[in-house]
């Protein structure tokens, strides 16, 4: 049976996007370089040799993607800050022309009736750190916090709801297990190091945001719920190690102290014994936790594959999107019901949630009709609401992305954005799903229940 949607009236809505995404210009106003600036400029790391070098110009249109924010009817905009635009060095003196940037956008959102939710990082390391070993330096828990510090000096209070990390799971395997993302290792002595540090970092930022900050601070994770391809043993431990590794890795310790056992399991000797002080600084109490949802996984026990062993196992009849990802909204009421049964009631904020799918401005009246992104729009607000209507206590959704933007190693051909951005006019559209999304937020979903 489906309720009729009605999202509570202190919802909040918005739109998500990070620094290296959108901004452009990364190495202005003395700003320094980024792991990404170098991945990027390495030939072979992004597709098409794309690069942030102008991405969505928004260092330079910020006022008019707020204007846009604000026609469309946003509440609150999720950004991320460059950690290389404020401290080019990482640590050190503080670019003064760097902040400003944020200064002045955090203004323009207040002055626009739009609230700030800032994530201190978004993958995009000062390069000068990563070459005192970046993530793998258990140093970095103490420079991550001098940073977070200075953050929050100049802008809580402006800026009420915080986030340490976006996805520590995607900076981990992507960044020292896989390597497809910056810095590009491929090591599985490092990727436990870079887990635990990312995790320390968190705790540390937190602690400090006790002393300096008086609002909310939580971290951001990206859930892909697991099923089994089978009820064989062997497809069943393979869906409960990849759960295990890309689910519970971050929150087990942040909640109950402690790594799931399947950890060990996966990475054997090169999981080490971590000193158990490590846990009390972890489990700081965090005020939220974010979830990215984007799509689930079938998994299946493959002996071969590294370090894992399990496979994603591709649904045939399903639609999957241009990243190869299936839609399947049951997943997001899923992921949270599963959430508040593991880690309790603590409130969440949907930080990213869309799809990639590429529909061209049409010829004829300039919309761009973006049918299938609408059709997922649609049945996600569905998952969301019957997850509220279970008890998970969800307080926001922000839409992922605002723009069309730098798809990461992907580059710019992966679409995300619910306004379509023409690379080299930089014009923007509303799309189709940006119109609807517009309505969803202006009558608190009741519209969804409305005959199509
Ligand atoms: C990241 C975004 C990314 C999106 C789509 C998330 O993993 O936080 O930066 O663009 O997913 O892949």
């Amino acid at each position: 049976m489906t309720h009729p949607i009605q999202f509570p009236a202190n919802f909040l809505w918005g739109t998500a996007t990070s620094a290296y995404q959108i901004e452009g210009s990364p190495l202005a106003d003395g700003a320094g370089h980024s792991i990404w600036t170098r991945f990027s400029a390495t030939p072979g790391k992004i597709a098409n040799g794309d690069t942030g070098d102008i991405a969505c110009d928004h260092y330079r249109r910020y006022k008019e993607d707020v204007a846009l924010m604000k026609q469309l009817g946003m509440q609150a905009y999720r950004f991320s800050t460059s950690w290389s635009r404020i401290l080019p060095q990482g640590r050190g003196a503080i670019n003064q022309k760097g902040l400003d940037f944020y200064d002045r956008l955090v203004d323009e959102l207040l002055a626009n009736g739009i609230e700030p939710l800032l994530t201190l990082y978004h993958w995009d390391l000062p390069a000068a750190l990563d070459d005192r070993g970046g993530w793998l330096n258990p140093d970095i828990a103490e420079w991550f916090a001098d940073y977070a510090r200075i953050m929050f000096r100049k802008f809580d209070g402006r800026v009420k709801s915080w986030a340490t990390l976006n996805e520590p799971w995607v900076v981990t395997d992507g960044g020292y297990l896989h390597g497809p993302l910056a810095p590009g290792h491929r090591n599985l002595y490092e990727a436990p190091i870079a887990s635990h540090n990312l995790l320390r970092a968190h705790g540390r930022a937190v602690q400090v945001y006790r002393e300096e900050g008086k609002h909310q601070i939580g971290l951001v994770v990206n859930i892909e719920p697991k099923y089994p391809a089978s009820n064989s043993q062997q497809d069943l431990d393979a869906t409960r190690r990849a759960d295990a590794y890309m689910n519970r890795q971050y929150l087990d310790p942040v909640f109950h102290g402690r790594y799931p056992a399947e950890m060990k399991e996966i990475f054997d000797d090169a999981w080490p014994d971590w000193p158990q002080e490590d846990f009390d600084l972890i489990g700081q109490k965090v005020d939220f936790i974010g979830i990215n949802y984007y799509t689930r996984s079938v998994s299946r026990h493959e002996e071969t594959n590294w370090p894992l062993k399990v496979v994603p196992v591709r649904q045939a009849q399903a639609t999957h999107t241009e990243t190869g990802w299936e839609v399947f909204p049951q997943g997001l009421t899923d992921t949270l019901v599963n959430f508040k049964k593991l880690y309790g009631d603590t409130p969440v904020y949907i930080m990213e949630n869309g799809s990639a799918f590429y529909d061209p401005p049409s010829a004829e009246n300039g919309r761009v009709h973006d049918p299938l992104r609408v059709d997922c729009l649609r049945k996600n607000m569905g998952a969301l609401s019957e997850a509220m209507r279970q008890g998970v206590d969800v307080r926001g959704y922000m839409a992922w992305s605002l723009l069309d933007n730098l798809e990461w190693s992907l580059g710019y051909a992966k679409r995300f954005g619910i306004v379509h951005v023409n690379f080299e006019t930089q014009e923007r559209t509303p799309k189709d799903s940006a119109l609807l999304y517009a309505q969803i937020v202006a009558s608190n979903g009741a519209c969804l229940n409305d005959p199509q």
